[in-house]
This record gives structure tokens, sequence and C-alpha cells, in this order.
């Protein structure tokens, strides 16, 4: 069995859309084992305590040195013998050394068609906006595996959202976490668990 941390800071839609796929049998190889989450105030915690899953606050305010934190990640999902690492709205920036830890077993889902709006500074509603002040017609969202870039990682699976006249950044959000988000992180979930389960 493949055990999945989902690693989460803010309302958990998407964590709560792989527990619901996860009850569906979406991907019967691999099994969310572990919440972690880097504030106490996350809903994504309330989620996960819903469905009986563990959860930890590894919260990156508590820690002075980035390499701490990075360690403190590291040793957290080693000792909850993690295989797969699936940042879902996680907004701490993960070092080398938690890269290094788990290469080609991290990926993220970014509310964009990366890349256009990706990088530093681009998360949550800054995302939507910065496509909604551009004017582009079509947006989306991307998940990658994660290395040292942000949002830089190779391209797993994305899907097209049109962008309709009267969006303001919270309606577009919302729908791309419908239509896109919620549908390509379960099936990301289900292929590298199918990977990894013949490794
Ligand atoms: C959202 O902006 C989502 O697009 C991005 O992270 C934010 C929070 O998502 N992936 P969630 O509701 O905490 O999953």
């Amino acid at each position: 069995m493949i055990n999945i941390a989902v690693l989460v800071s803010g309302g958990g839609t998407n964590l709560q859309a792989l527990i619901d796929a996860q009850n569906a049998g979406a991907f019967p190889k691999g099994k969310i084992t572990l919440v972690l989450a880097s504030n106490a105030k996350a809903y994504a915690l309330e989620r996960a305590k819903n469905h009986g899953i563990e959860s930890v606050v590894v919260s990156r305010k508590s820690f002075a040195d980035p390499a701490d934190y990075d360690q403190a990640i590291i040793d957290t999902l080693k000792s909850h013998n993690i295989d797969l690492v699936v940042l879902a709205g996680f907004l701490s920036i993960l070092g080398k050394p938690v890269i290094d830890a788990y290469p080609e077993r991290i990926v993220n889902i970014h509310p964009s068609l990366i890349p256009s709006f990706c990088g530093a500074g681009f998360y949550g509603l800054k995302v939507h906006e910065a496509a909604l002040s551009y004017g582009v017609k079509v947006t989306g969202a991307t998940v990658h595996l994660v290395n040292e870039i942000p949002d830089g990682g190779r391209i797993l699976l994305q899907k097209a959202v049109d962008i309709l006249p009267q969006d303001t950044p919270e309606t577009l959000q919302r729908r791309v976490m419908e239509e896109a988000e919620w549908k390509l992180l379960p099936q990301a979930v289900a292929m590298l668990t199918e990977q990894l389960s013949e490794e």
C-alpha cells in the first residue's frame, strides 16, 4: 500500500476531494495516512478529523532556521512511512532537503495553466486576479512534480476552464477548483500510486 501524506494550509477542499475520491475507490493502491498542516487553524484539519485521518501541525513560524523546518517535515514524513507527498493548498516553501528526500514523489496542484501565472507570489486568489487582469479567456489548473523552483517541476496533468465575462477572482477560483483541481488531483494520485506500486 502506498502511504500518502497530504500537506495543507487552508480550507482543505482539495484534501476533501482526495478523501472523497479515496472513499469512491479512485486509488485502491494508495491510502491517505497523514494530513500535515502548516498552521493549527487550517480547516483542513477538521476534515481530516471527520474522516479519522491522523493529522499533525508543523508550523513554519516555529522554526527560525528554514533548515530546521525542512528537517522537521522530513522527520514527520519518515516517521509515518510516507511514500507520496501531495501539496494541497500548502503555502510553505519546502527546501531542497525535503525534495531530495522524496525525489519525483512530491506533487502540487496549482490553480493556473503553468507556465502562466505561477512562481513566487502566485498563490490562492492572486493567481485568479492576475488571470483576470491580463484578460486571458481560458485558465485552469495544473498538477506538477515539485522541484526547487516554485511551480517549476514536470507537469503531470492540466485541465482548462473558460473565463466568463462576469467572473470575479472568487467565482473564478471556485470554478477552477470544482471543474479542474478537484478532478485533477485525485487523477494524479491514482496515476502515481499505480506507478509507485510497480516499482
Ligand atoms: C486554493 O487557492 C487552491 O486553488 C490552491 O490552494 C488554495 C486552497 O485550496 N491549490 P484548499 O481549499 O485548501 O485545498
